[in-house]
């Protein structure tokens, strides 16, 4: 009987991993660590997957582990669990981002359709539709950080060619930064890894309206279509510290589910919030001195005979699952499917 409460157990919290890896990550670096220790989940940033020259800060890295978080408990939610998260568990380890415990519980609309929308999730950095994105979509994409403490501002028309500039001085200077290309060229043009961003995910950089990251070696065809019709949202929180940053990528997860679930296509862009002056200027001119950028998020149509592009590949659950995870740590816990 035993035996089978932690078998359940078990299983549950390799499929909740399985789904929580297949969230967005800064370079695709997949910065977390997973525990299970007794009926709690806990999660850890990576360190060594830093990027320290394009994320001196970490904002990035705790983003990352936070959208991992929302996946995760999206995953649960699908096996009629909802997660309760005591943030930063532990004051001594800076790293221990969050315990996760689940008690049984029917699962919203909303939840399982972010659930459904995980394995169809793509950062597209095509040119997007010439389609306008429905305003009750935008709503709907907005509302979706709310629960986060946090908020997804919708870029109003007449700011979008502050973004564009901000984006290419963004380019600009991290052209002339060593370190920033060296990460770049690490961590992107790949082929055939478990992690980083392979080169047939990006395209060659353009200039003009759409200011995007430039990724090392780009193999995707962009759309020969004219200037993007995307809109643009700022993912912003009021504080700026650390708990803010994993709720702010709870947050982008739930933006991105959202919108892949309503048939949208997505982008994170984060390239202009690396440099402190030009996110001070996003803060100001975007969002009023009133809260803290994380994160611009691209949403728009997905064109009419678009071609599918290809999943990014992962690391598979076990090499993130710390290893004194062992099934005889686990307690008695299934039978009521509590964890
Ligand atoms: C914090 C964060 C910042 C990111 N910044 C950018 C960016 O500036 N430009 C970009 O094209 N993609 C960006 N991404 C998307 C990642 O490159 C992408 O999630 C990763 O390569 C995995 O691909 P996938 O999203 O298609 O699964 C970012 C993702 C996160 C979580």
């Amino acid at each position: 009987m035993q035996q089978d409460g932690n078998t359940k157990v078990s299983a549950l919290f390799e499929t909740a991993v399985a789904a929580a890896v297949r969230a967005p990550s800064v370079h695709n670096t997949q910065p977390w660590r997973w525990r299970l220790d007794g009926e709690t989940i806990r999660l850890f940033a990576d360190r060594d997957r830093q990027l320290p020259a394009t994320d001196p800060s970490q904002r990035a890295l705790l983003l990352s582990c936070g959208a991992a978080l929302h996946h995760l408990r999206m995953a649960l939610a699908e096996a009629g669990l909802t997660a309760s998260v005591t943030y930063f568990p532990d004051l001594a380890d800076p790293d221990h981002l969050a315990d996760i415990t689940a008690t049984t519980a029917a699962p919203s609309p909303e939840d399982l359709d972010m659930a459904a929308a995980i394995p169809d999730r793509r950062s597209d950095r095509r040119r997007f539709g010439p389609r306008p994105v429905p305003a009750r979509q935008l709503r709907a994409v907005a509302r979706a950080a709310l629960p986060y403490s946090a908020a997804a501002r919708l870029v109003p028309p007449n700011l979008r060619d502050l973004l564009a500039e901000v984006g290419h001085l963004a380019a600009d200077r991290h052209r002339a930064d060593p370190g920033y290309q060296r990460e770049l060229s690490a961590w992107s043009g790949r082929h055939g890894t478990a992690d980083g961003v392979p080169a047939a995910n990006t395209p060659p950089v353009r200039g003009g309206d759409l200011a995007m990251r430039f990724f090392a070696e780009p193999e995707l065809a962009d759309r020969p279509l004219p200037d993007d019709t995307a809109e643009w949202f700022a993912l912003c929180t009021p504080a700026d510290d650390r708990l803010a940053r994993v709720k702010a990528g709870e947050a982008a997860s739930a933006v991105l589910l959202t919108a892949t679930g309503l048939g949208l296509a997505t982008c994170l862009q984060t390239e202009p919030l690396e440099l402190p002056e030009l996110r001070d200027e996003v803060r100001s001119e975007v969002l009023f001195d009133c809260a803290f950028a994380h994160a611009l998020v691209r949403v728009g149509s997905v064109p009419a005979e678009a071609e599918p592009l290809p999943a990014t590949p992962r690391r598979a659950p076990a090499e993130v699952i710390e290893s004194d995870t062992a099934i005889g740590h686990v307690r008695e816990a299934a039978s009521s499917v509590r964890i």
